[in-house]
């Protein structure tokens, strides 16, 4: 494995959390490279379900390390919330789980002026998560941001939190017309959180240049998805950060060349959250009977999930933009039913052919989808374990994934468990 990058393929909710889950047994390292606590990454083991958001998915495995790096922003409240529920539950924290130093960190006025941007957009929403992220990335480059290592020194921290909050609220009285906040909502919380997330922030870039120098073997774990990269997504229909692998590198200081491969994950169908363009979605029918089978609803919002058919232009975006080497595929058992499986291969456009994702969001809105049609196997897939165990149709299916998309097949999930899964060599 050496250094492997896993990234959503899609528009996130590919199932990475299962997918790192896996992989993360053998790994030395699990490191989140950027999002926030936008993303749930579900993990089932044995009859436990873990919804895990923030901590990366390495903490469900004895004896790996895990690292909150540099690109991703920290919600400090939302990580004691889930460290104090990880704990509850037995995993253990200390000298497992790393914060970078250069972490930018969520406050409460981002979570308000990412609320009150989307009220305003009215009919334009994003449909964020209200999570806070694109304000927190936006101080980020705006060079107002407060990073994980001004926490321990209280001084510094609330100078900075006083001279941004003196502008936020003149947004939020003023020209957003909403409640400011005050320095208590943030003064009260982060005295109870420093004594928590204190002893878990350091320096991961040379925890990480460390780790390289042993040979150890590091995961990098990306939240969201390509489609939903703030550059090569559905702009602006997009998170507020690069989940694409350039953001691996970016957010967590491991150099470009010390990457050994790039996991893509990918549905065998697609699904989204949020506004935006979605060329293969379902008419209301046949979308609401996927989601159902699918059980397609946020984990991290619990929004419905809008669903449509696999979208082998999308994919093929992912393997450019990522420079994909193996394609992990999820959920291929909620298709076992179906009479007719569809592949959008191409899109038409004012009467042309593309091959490719088109740049502008504007174009993508206005594609039909050109499908390609695959007969239902008809036969349940998930007590399949081995590639020839899959009914003939299903692996053709498949085959027609990885030509499509350019892509060699690593592994196939038939179920959420971890045994559920077809490991291809
Ligand atoms: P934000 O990341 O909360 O700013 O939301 C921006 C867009 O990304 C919205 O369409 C969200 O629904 C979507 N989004 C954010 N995080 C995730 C995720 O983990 N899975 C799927 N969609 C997400």
């Amino acid at each position: 494995m050496a250094c492997t990058i896993v990234v959503g393929a899609q528009w996130g909710d590919e199932g990475k959390g299962k997918e790192i889950d896996l992989l993360a047994a053998d790994a030395d390292l699990v490191v989140r490279y950027q999002g926030g606590g936008n993303a749930g990454h579900t993990v089932k083991v044995g009859d436990q379900t873990w919804v895990l958001h923030l901590v990366p998915s390495g903490i469900l495995h004895e004896g790996r390390l895990n690292v909150i790096a540099n690109g991703v922003v920290v919600d400090p409240q939302a990580l004691v919330a889930e460290i104090d529920e990880l704990e509850r539950r037995g995993i253990k924290i200390a000298g497992r789980l790393f914060i970078s130093d250069l972490a930018h960190v969520t406050l409460p006025y981002h979570k308000r002026m990412d609320e009150a941007r989307e009220a305003r957009r009215g009919a334009v929403k994003i449909g964020t998560t209200h999570r806070g992220i694109g304000p927190t990335y936006s101080d980020k480059f705006a060079r107002i941001g407060i990073r994980m290592g001004d926490i321990p020194d209280e001084a510094v921290f609330l100078n900075k939190v006083r001279r941004n909050l003196e502008e936020k609220n003149h947004f939020f009285v003023d020209y957003y017309k909403v409640p400011e906040v005050r320095e208590e909502e943030i003064v009260g919380p982060y005295r109870e959180y420093l004594p928590r997330l204190k002893p878990l922030i350091t320096d991961t870039v040379r925890l990480l240049q460390d780790a390289l120098a042993q040979g150890k073997r590091i995961l990098l774990e990306g939240a969201q998805g390509t489609l939903l990269d703030v550059d090569f997504g559905t702009y602006p229909f997009v998170t507020a950060s690069n989940p694409s692998a350039g953001g691996a590198c970016t957010g967590t200081g491991v150099p470009p060349q010390a990457i050994t491969g790039c996991i893509g994950v990918a549905k065998a169908y697609t699904t989204r959250v949020g506004t935006g363009p979605l060329p293969t979605e379902l008419p209301p029918e046949e979308e609401e009977r996927l989601r159902i089978l699918g059980r397609e609803y946020g984990a991290t919002t619990g929004r419905p999930r809008r669903c449509g058919w696999f979208d082998a232009v999308v994919v093929r975006r992912a393997a450019a933009v990522n420079g994909l080497t193996r394609l992990a595929i999820t959920k291929l058992d909620v298709l076992d039913q179906l009479d007719v499986i569809r592949v959008c291969v191409a899109y038409r456009h004012g009467g042309a052919t593309l091959e490719d994702f088109p740049n502008r969001t504007e174009v993508v809105e206005a594609c039909e989808p050109v499908y390609r049609d695959f007969p239902g196997w008809k036969a349940s897939t998930s007590g399949a374990r081995r590639w020839e165990d899959l009914p003939p149709r299903a692996r053709a299916y498949l085959e027609a994934i990885r030509d499509l998309t350019g892509v060699p097949l690593g592994l196939v999930s038939v179920g959420p468990c971890r045994d559920e899964t077809i490991r291809i060599p």
